[in-house]
């Protein structure tokens, strides 16, 4: 295969600039609202544990597999499939991946922007002072009246996906890779200051506890079942995103050590936020609730109670819409490259069509906690209910198992080779754990996710 050292999109500056990338895709919502909760609910520490193997097994396996088929490609994960399937004389069926992955990333992100928008207007209501003081009643009846109100929903996911949009649409490097390079230090900054902030509130041993606490009986098979899901979500992976990612990435840095380092930062922050976040809830006495509760009643509550409270829940935040924008432009990034090569068009112009039709549909998710509530469709499900399954249950597992599928079996040695080098690692962990390991833990979620909401 003729290769390309370069891609017509741009390319990281640096390794570096590919590490931050991929872990501001990596670090989202997902960290810092769902991991603490989750690991706390199902045995605390033991829960890390079995969340760190499937990081290990699973997880770099297949993020090495799409850095791996991205680098190789240098183009867009459709076009990249395309490239590869010649390659390899395989069936074109496996460019499904390159599909599938442009269409969750896009039906991801009609959603995402709707719930990153609600950390934007918490951030500006927490500088205003709105919440200080405030009691439990009150801090629950903002939540509630902020989400009958259509309006301001479409307001502040507008609002949300327009930065998006124009992040997106100024490239690679000018606008993806700046946006990078200022908000993952913030957001690194922002997080040490607010664990600060936690260790001294007075409940940090509790939340300590709270977090790490080894109970094996309240894991359970749900339990490493939810800490795999977990870890396939968080770590961005079975749609491409990485791999999109992959095709900037500079030829001679090392995949196998840069993706240690990109599930270690995503680990890391994970850990940081659950010991940031549950020292406050449990110093004001509050319960750690579940989903939105916690993030958008109880956090808000415990900093309305807290000295500082109004700073320090802004922090907060701004820390969570960064780490949401920097997710919410990789998910762009699959379907607009594609669209770039395919019809030779102007990305800005690209991007904005793709920002509209994602806005579009993510007014059904905005109607979802008002309007269209209680309307159902698939499983009992309302609309927000619905994307949700279909993109982060069934789309992000099969994607996953494809791609460790072809990286493992059918893509040639030789290109593999070239991408990981040929140390004797490669055919000793990369190749096991992409070819067995990693489908079989993929098929066990997908197939429990899909048994236990037939149940
Ligand atoms: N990893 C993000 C999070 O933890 O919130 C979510 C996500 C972003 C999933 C990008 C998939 C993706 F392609």
């Amino acid at each position: 295969m003729a290769e390309a050292s370069v891609s017509r999109h741009g390319m990281w500056s640096s390794r570096l600039l590919f590490v931050l990338a991929a872990a501001g895709s990596a670090v989202g919502l997902g960290n810092i609202w769902k991991f603490p909760y989750i690991a706390g609910e199902n045995g605390g520490g033991a829960f890390v544990v079995v969340y760190l193997l499937c990081v290990v097994l699973v997880g770099i396996p297949i993020m090495m597999a799409e850095v791996l088929l991205g680098r190789s490609g240098r183009v867009s994960p459709i076009n990249t499939m395309r490239k590869l399937v010649i390659n390899a004389k395989a069936s074109p069926l496996w460019v499904l991946i390159g599909w599938m992955g442009a269409l969750a990333g896009f039906l991801i992100l009609s959603y995402y922007g709707v719930i990153a928008g609600w950390a934007l207007y918490y951030g500006v209501e927490m500088a205003s002072g709105h919440f200080t003081g405030a009691d439990a009643a009150a801090v629950s009846g903002t939540f509630d009246d902020f989400l009958a109100n259509p309006w301001q929903l479409l307001f502040w996911q507008t609002l949300f996906m327009a930065m998006t949009i124009f992040i997106v649409a100024r490239g690679v490097v000018r606008g993806l890779e700046v946006a990078i390079r200022l908000f993952m230090p913030a957001l690194f900054i922002l997080l040490v200051v607010l664990l600060g902030y936690a260790v001294t509130s007075g409940g940090f041993a509790e939340g300590f506890a709270f977090m790490f606490h080894f109970d094996w009986s309240a894991l359970g098979v749900d339990g490493v079942l939810v800490a795999l899901g977990q870890a396939f979500f968080t770590l961005s992976l079975g749609m491409g995103a990485i791999m999109a990612y992959g095709a900037y990435m500079p030829a001679n840095s090392s995949i196998g050590s840069t993706v240690v380092s990109i599930a270690s930062l995503d680990t890391l922050i994970a850990i940081v936020a659950g010991l940031a976040i549950f020292p406050i809830v449990f110093a004001n006495a509050l319960e750690p609730g579940e989903g939105p509760g916690l993030m958008f009643v109880t956090i808000p509550l415990a900093f309305a109670q807290m000295p500082f409270g109004a700073l320090f829940g802004t922090i907060f935040f701004v820390l969570v819409s960064f780490a949401a924008i920097t997710s919410a432009i990789s998910l762009t990034e699959p379907a607009l490259a594609y669209l770039v090569e395919q019809y030779n068009a102007n990305r800005a112009r690209v991007a904005i069509s793709l920002g509209v039709i994602c806005w579009l549909l993510g007014i059904g998710t905005v109607l979802s906690f008002n309007h269209w509530e209680q309307i159902t469709l698939v499983g009992g499900q309302n609309f927000f209910g619905t994307v949700d399954y279909l993109s982060q249950n069934i789309m992000l597992p099969l994607g996953g198992l494809l791609i460790a599928l072809f990286a493992g079996w059918v893509l040639p040695r030789m290109v593999t080779e070239e991408q990981l080098g040929s140390s004797p690692w490669v055919a000793r962990f990369f190749l096991p754990l992409v070819r067995y390991v990693a489908p079989a833990c993929v098929l066990a979620v997908f197939a429990y996710t899909l048994y236990s909401s037939l149940t």
